[in-house]
This record gives structure tokens, C-alpha cells and sequence, in this order.
């Protein structure tokens, strides 16, 4: 029985080898390896495919969100409204700083903020709303962006997903990305980048990233060591060619997966009205589905759940007083919902054979 694996970032690799290779032997003979000429590069590049005026390359898209806060001044006292149902980064970026999270539940169609939820979480301390485009679809940005607070997307999962058109990452005030290898953008390590058309916020963004100078061993402002590094972006720059492509097979999977599921009684994923959707994540949901997982596990189909454990339920959040019953479209979700192998280089015969096994689970 061969295992369908259920990622798989070198895929990537043994398609481009040559090229990347050849990327990466440059920089390595060229001996600048922190902040050079590929990572600008690559900066103009993102920055133009998210129509956004700037990008900033970071360590990760952790401290992209950290970064965006930080340079809108969040802080003790302030507030910022984010999402339970995701990875942890945005809800740990707002408690670094020392802000207070504020969720706000998930619309269970499209698993992205429920912006009417938001709009009642909103105080006079709210300094900013911290969506996320999870899974690889937009959260509601336009309903967000009427609340009138500034607005910092977490696009980590979605780059080059749109929302009514316009390309995620450059819609609110700031974009935050991830090249976290398996993403749909991923680079050989840790990436990531704040995107923004405010040019005050990127010359604070840009200070920030390496200890808050102005010029060497002058230091502004308080800071971060948050750098990307050359052979990163020079990884990125190639991928970046073929995003596009990429984005469009995972719509064909997707596509060939709900055409091959929609008789069974799982519920498929959603799109919502306005998004282009690029599946960094294709998942069902099912009362069933810690059974049907290990079924599909035992016929050579493993899969990881994302998300298991609500943010407002972690161990770590413990002292913050939420409880089981505060976001139930979040609780539900995460009881039910199981991802399924989804990444450009799976084949049809592949994603075929995880169909005919969730319906022999059926039978
Ligand atoms: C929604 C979301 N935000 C932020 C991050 C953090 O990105 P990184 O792993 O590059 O720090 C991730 C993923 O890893 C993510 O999925």
C-alpha cells in the first residue's frame, strides 16, 4: 500500500533542482547573505503581486504579525480582536506585546472571521482587528474594514488568494505573510513579510526589523532582530514564478475532491461570494471524524487536524478566564473538521484513491 503523503515541501525542490541551485550558488559565492539584493528584490516582487506599495522581509510570519502591531503602537492597555480558530501566531503576537487578545467568533461556512461578531467586540482600547485569510480564503474585509480601526491582515495562509478582486495582503494597512515551507509560498527554512502601502509604517517596519537603527549603532527606536536572509529570498524569488500555477492546481484539486465527495455525508468547503479561494488547506467536516481519520490513516492516508484545540482553550491561555461555550461556531469546527492531502503536486489518481477511500468509510 503506497502512503499518500499528507505534504510535501520537497516536491518543489526536485522540480526546480536547477534553478534553485543555481539561485542559491550565486548567493553563496556572492557573500552577502543577511538583507542584500535578493531579499529587496524579492520585497518588490511580493509587494507588486499584493498591489501594495512595499514589503518588508522578516524572520517569519510570526514577527511579521509582531512587527505590524508594534508599529501601530500596540501595547499595554490596547486591545485587538483576532480569530480562536487558527495557529496560534496572531493570538501569541498581540500577548507579546502586551496587549490583550480579543476573539471574536469564526463564521463556521468559510472558518474566517464572523465580522458582526467583531463589530460587538469593539471597545474604546480596540486599536486594531487582526483577521485571518485562513486556510487560503479572505476573511470579510470590506465588513471589517467599515468597523473604521485599523486593519492588519494575517495573509500567511493565502498569498495570492483575492477578495472581490483585490489580491490579500494589500487590502487593509498591513499584510503579513508566512514562508513557512509547507505554505503555498514556502522557502527551505523560516520566512516571512509585512506588506504595506503606508510609507510611515514601512520606515518603522524597516528600523524595527534590525534593532530600531537609523544608521549603524544608532538606535531610534526600540526594535527586533527580524532579518530575512539572502538564500531565503533567492529560494522564494524562482518559486514565486510558478505561485500562480500552483494556486490554480490546488483549485482543480479542490474542485476534483468536491466533485468526488458531494454524495457523501461529509460538508464540503465552502467559498465565499467574492473570494478566490487557493486551498492551502482543503478540509470536510463530519460528526464522525476522529473515526474516519483513523481509517484513512490504516489505508495509508494520514492526516493532521487543524485546529484540535481551540486558541481560547489552550493550556497557555489558561489564566484568561475563557470557557468551553464562549465561541461555539469555533468549538463545533474544531470537533469536526478533518484537512485532507492537499498540495500542487498531488495527482489526480491520488486525490481519486482518498475519495474511494472516505467512501468505503460510508458503506
Ligand atoms: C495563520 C498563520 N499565521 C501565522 C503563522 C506564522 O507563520 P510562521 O510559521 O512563518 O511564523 C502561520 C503559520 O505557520 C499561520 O498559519
Amino acid at each position: 500500500m503506497n502512503t499518500i503523503p499528507f505534504l510535501h515541501p520537497a516536491a518543489q525542490f526536485h522540480a526546480l533542482r536547477e534553478e534553485i541551485l543555481a539561485a542559491t550558488t550565486s548567493v553563496l559565492a556572492g557573500g552577502r547573505y543577511i538583507l542584500g539584493p535578493e531579499v529587496q528584490a524579492l520585497e518588490t516582487e511580493i509587494a507588486a503581486q499584493c498591489r501594495a506599495g512595499f514589503g518588508v522581509g522578516v524572520n517569519s510570519g510570526s514577527d511579521a504579525l509582531t512587527l505590524a502591531l508594534h508599529a501601530l503602537g500596540v501595547g499595554p492597555g490596547d486591545e485587538v480582536i483576532t480569530s480562536p480558530f487558527t495557529y496560534i501566531a496572531p493570538a501569541e503576537s498581540i500577548h507579546q506585546l502586551g496587549a490583550k487578545i480579543v476573539f471574536a467568533d469564526i463564521d463556521p461556512r468559510y472558518f474566517t472571521l464572523d465580522a458582526a461578531d467583531v463589530g460587538r467586540r469593539v471597545t474604546s482600547r480596540t486599536k486594531a482587528i487582526l483577521p485571518v485569510h485562513l486556510f487560503g480564503q479572505a476573511a470579510p474585509m470590506e465588513e471589517l474594514l467599515k468597523l473604521g480601526l485599523p486593519v492588519v491582515e494575517d495573509a500567511a495562509q493565502a498569498i495570492g488568494a483575492r477578495r472581490h478582486g483585490l489580491p490579500v495582503g494589500g487590502i487593509g494597512k498591513m499584510g503579513c505573510l508566512s514562508f513557512y515551507p509547507t505554505k503555498n509560498l514556502g522557502a527551505c527554512g523560516d520566512g516571512g513579510m509585512v506588506i504595506t502601502s503606508d510609507e510611515a509604517l514601512e520606515r518603522v517596519l524597516r528600523r524595527s526589523r534590525v534593532h530600531g537603527i537609523s544608521q549603524r549603532y544608532h538606535h531610534e527606536s526600540h526594535g527586533f532582530n527580524t532579518r530575512l536572509d539572502e538564500l531565503q529570498a533567492a529560494i522564494l524569488r524562482v518559486k514565486l514564478r510558478y505561485l500562480e500555477g500552483w494556486n490554480v492546481r490546488r483549485r482543480e484539486l479542490a474542485a476534483r475532491y468536491n466533485a468526488g465527495l458531494t454524495e457523501l455525508p461529509v460538508e464540503l468547503p465552502l467559498t465565499a461570494p467574492g473570494n478566490e479561494h487557493v486551498f492551502h488547506v482543503y478540509a470536510i467536516q463530519n460528526d464522525q471524524r476522529d473515526a474516519l481519520q483513523a481509517h484513512l490513516a490504516e489505508r495509508g492516508i494520514p492526516t493532521i487536524i487543524y485546529y484540535p484545540v481551540p486558541l481560547h482553550r489552550q493550556r497557555c491561555y489558561a489564566d484568561q478566564g475563557w470557557r468551553q461555550g464562549d465561541f461555539p461556531a469555533t468549538e463545533r469546527v474544531s470537533e469536526r473538521i478533518l484537512p485532507l492531502p492537499m498540495y500542487p503536486e498531488l495527482t489526480n489518481e491520488q486525490v481519486d484513491r482518498v475519495i474511494e477511500e472516505i467512501r468505503a468509510f460510508f458503506e
